[in-house]
Parts: structure tokens; sequence; C-alpha cells
């Protein structure tokens, strides 16, 4: 463990200096990048921040006030497992591979690299959420994920400069010159090019969309590349506050919904300073289409590939009897002339489908526990999620038009309805109006409920973010 070094590890990086001295060269250009365009002010407060330490499960986690500038990103692989094969594909069984295997050095750097895009994208989403925060445990919050989002990249420039020699260095430039929504040097992959600047839109990114990050982590813990699957495993442990901020945010919101649709025998709680439940219903059948399109298209030969090298897995590959899936097949309904027809698609490549299914399943899970909420408040209203096929940009739904229960519809009846289905620029400005910094310690803004408890054993009223 090299916790005091200018670049906090545990991969004993100053035993490799010439890569220790090319991270330390990369290292200033990330602090610019953060200082441009991570959170816009803040900068110089005290923040109360949980910081990787080790990977060690009973105790990884520091706790204490850091200005973010200072914030120890770090470099950490869980340990090496002795004797570990690669548990999939065409070379299931065989030893897996600390060095890039040279067939697959194209395929594994672009992995790397989509999935480090995500991480910088996402801070540059989030970077005026701060000005508008609900509340200082919020702020905080918001905080937290955009230094862990900042940890993530290290870890993926981390493989990139160790593994992949020159044109590592160079995409891991690269990841600090992209820029979410910029029309000329945008970041990969859709959704992380969507503005995300109110609060609202902030919850359901981080229930929905970090959650595709998750499955995406999941399905890279099983590599072959054993530093890729080290590397994302302990990712995955941050990963779960983010979504946890998600999905108690959203939570949270709908629990003072449903108070005032009680308390003022009103649905229309707009008039009070919250957010209605078919706007928060539109927000997330946004956010879930635009998530669901990072899996990638339905039918993927890029996907089969990845699996039969033992790149990329399915979510706890062990779970499963057959990792070879040379004769298995995936049902899957595919548009014919305007029809649903069922057809048997080769399993591997439906590769990305059978993660979606569990992504899926899983946001269904936390919509299920919101709804709950609203059964308990004594409210028949519920909250869906759409249909897998409504309001796709990628893959085979794309171009067609289905409702949010995935019947087809005409162009017409899409663009009459698309407004009682997505926000509508009205809804966003309504959304907007409510956003306003609750600075005072422990209070709350009028359109969310207060959290269940604080951070670490700290009371609500903890001054979570302290003013410089
Ligand atoms: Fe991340
Ligand atoms: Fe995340």
């Amino acid at each position: 463990m090299e916790l005091d070094a200018k670049i906090p590890n545990n991969v004993n990086l100053s035993s490799e200096p010439k890569l220790q001295r090319a991270l330390e060269k990369w290292q200033p250009r990330f602090l610019d990048w953060w200082m441009d365009m991570g959170p816009e002010g803040f900068q110089k407060d005290d923040v109360y921040l949980r910081t990787a330490i080790s990977v060690d499960p009973a105790g990884w986690a520091h706790y204490d006030y850091v200005k973010m500038p200072d914030y120890r990103w770090g470099i950490f692989l869980t340990p090496q497992q002795s004797g570990r094969v690669i548990g999939f594909g065409d070379n299931q069984g065989q030893p897996v591979w600390n060095e890039v295997p040279g067939e697959f050095r194209t395929q594994l750097r672009r992995l790397i690299v989509t999935q480090g895009d995500t991480e910088p994208a996402s801070v540059e989403q989030q970077r005026r959420l701060g000005k508008t925060a609900p509340s200082v445990f919020d702020l905080r919050n918001l905080f937290q994920v955009n230094v862990e989002e900042g940890r993530h990249l290290w870890a993926m420039v981390y493989l990139l400069h160790s593994y992949f020699g020159r044109d590592g260095r160079e995409e891991a430039e690269e990841l600090l010159d992209r820029r979410s929504g910029d029309r000329d040097k945008p970041r990969i992959l859709g959704a992380f090019n969507e503005p995300c600047d109110d609060w609202l839109n902030f919850y359901m990114f981080t229930m929905f969309t970090d959650r595709d990050g998750k499955y995406q982590l999941l399905a890279l813990a099983e590599s072959g590349f054993d530093p890729l699957a080290r590397t994302t495993k302990f990712m995955l442990t941050e990963e779960a506050f983010h979504m946890s901020v998600g999905e108690t945010g959203v939570g949270r919101i709908v629990d003072r919904t449903a108070q005032l649709m009680r308390e003022k025998k009103d649905d229309d709680v707009r008039k009070h300073g919250a957010i209605d439940l078919p706007t928060i219903q539109k927000y997330l059948n946004f956010w879930v289409s635009v998530s669901s399109d990072l899996f990638g298209g339905e039918i993927s030969t890029n996907a089969a590939q990845y699996f039969a090298a033992g790149l990329k897995g399915r979510n706890r590959e062990e779970s499963y009897d057959d990792h070879k899936l040379l004769d298995s097949f995936y049902s899957m309904e595919v548009s014919k002339e305007g029809r649903l027809v069922t057809e048997e698609i080769p399993l591997r490549n439906a590769m990305n489908e059978v993660l979606r299914d569990d992504y899926i399943e899983d946001c269904q899970r936390g919509v299920d526990r919101w709804n709950k909420a609203l059964e308990d408040a004594g409210l028949s209203d519920r909250l869906k999620l759409p249909h897998r096929r409504f309001h796709r940009q990628i893959g085979i739904y794309s171009g067609l038009h289905f409702s949010p229960e995935g019947v087809p519809i005409s162009e017409e009846e899409w663009k009459r309805k698309r407004g009682e289905w997505l926000p509508t620029d009205e809804d966003q400005a309504f959304v907007r109006s409510l956003m306003h910094a609750v600075t005072e310690p422990g209070k709350m803004a009028s359109w969310i409920g207060p959290p269940r408890q604080g951070i670490k054993g700290k009371p609500l009223e903890f001054e979570y973010v302290r003013k410089a």
C-alpha cells in the first residue's frame, strides 16, 4: 500500500518508475480538467468526503473534511486471485491474462476507453448542480459522486497507461479533451451528452444511468484480462453509493409529493412547490430509455466477439451452467414490416440484451420500492418502468415508435403523445423553477423529503459542506 505517495495506490507503482512518471505527468492535466470542468464553485470548501484507502471490505474508506482538489484520487485493484482462469467463451479454462493479448488489443482498448469516457462525462454533466442543491446533505452527496467518478477515470487511465503503451497514453489524454454535450468533441455515448442540470435529472441519472454503469462493471469484472477484472470489481463498491443516491433521492421526492397529495387532497402538487407524479414519470421514462441505449444493440457481433474472446462476460457468470453458449438461443421480439415477431437469436449475439434483462429487473426493484411508499401513503397512483422498446435510439427498436407499454404506434401518434410521455420544455422549466440552494444544515427544499439518516453516523444537521 502506497497511501502517502503522490498517487495513492495498492499496485506498487513505485516499482515501475516509467509508468509512475507517465501518470505523474497526467496528474496535473487531470487537475486542470477538474478545475475547469468539475463542480462549479465550492472548490475551496471543506466537504465531508469518503476516500478509498484500501480494498479491504471491512475498512476501505476513510471519512473526513477535504477540499475537493485535494481529494486523494488513487489506484486500487482488488487482490490477484491465484490460479484464476477465464470463466467463459472460447478460452474458458485458460489462465487469465496479465498482459494484453495481441489479438484482442483493439477490442480491449475500446472497452476500457468507452468505460473511462463515461466517468469524466458525468462530472461534466453535473457540474452546475451545486448551486441549486436542495440541502447541504445532498450537496455533499453530489460531490462524493463527482470525486469518485474522478477516481474511476483514474482507474481506467491506469490500465491505459500501464498496458497499452503510447496509444494508451494518447487515449488517456483524449479522455480529458472530450466534453459532454460538445458538438465537435462529444463524449462517446449518448446519455453522457444529455444535460443533467436539475436535481430531478440528477437523481434519475444516478438511479438509472449509474446503474447501467454497474452492469457494465459487473460484466467487465468477469473479464479474462485480469487487471480489468480486478479494477472494475473495486469500482463496484463505490458505484453502489451512486445508485443509492439516485434511488433514495427519487424516493424522497416521491415521499414529499405523496405527503402533499394527501394533506392537500390535490394531485396537482405543483402549486405547493413540489413535483407532481406525472412529471416524475416523464423524467423516469426519459432516463430509463437513454440508459437502456447504453447497453448497445440487441443483436451485436461486437458483443458476441467480446464474449467469445473472454473479454466481457455476463453478470455473475458463475451463476450460469453453460459458459460457451455455442448452441443456445435468445427469443427476441423483432419488428418485421411494422409487426413484432419472435426470432431466435444466437445467444452470443444477444449478450447486450442478456445484460439489459438483469438491468431492467434491478430497475424494477427500485421502482417497486417507490411504489411501496405511494401505497403506504394510501395513494393508488403508481410509477412504471417504460417498456424496453420505448424511445430507443440504438438497436433494433430505434427509428420505430412504441408507447411506454411497448405497443407499436405510428409516427403521428408518437408526435401527438410525446409530451405526455417525456418531459416537455414547460415541465423542464417548472422543475428548474424549483431549484434553489438550501444552505442551512438540516433544512430541505420544498419538493423533497428528508433522508432517513445522515452520513456515517452523523446527524442530518451536520455541516457536511463547510464554506471556506
Ligand atoms: Fe463511475
Ligand atoms: Fe457512478
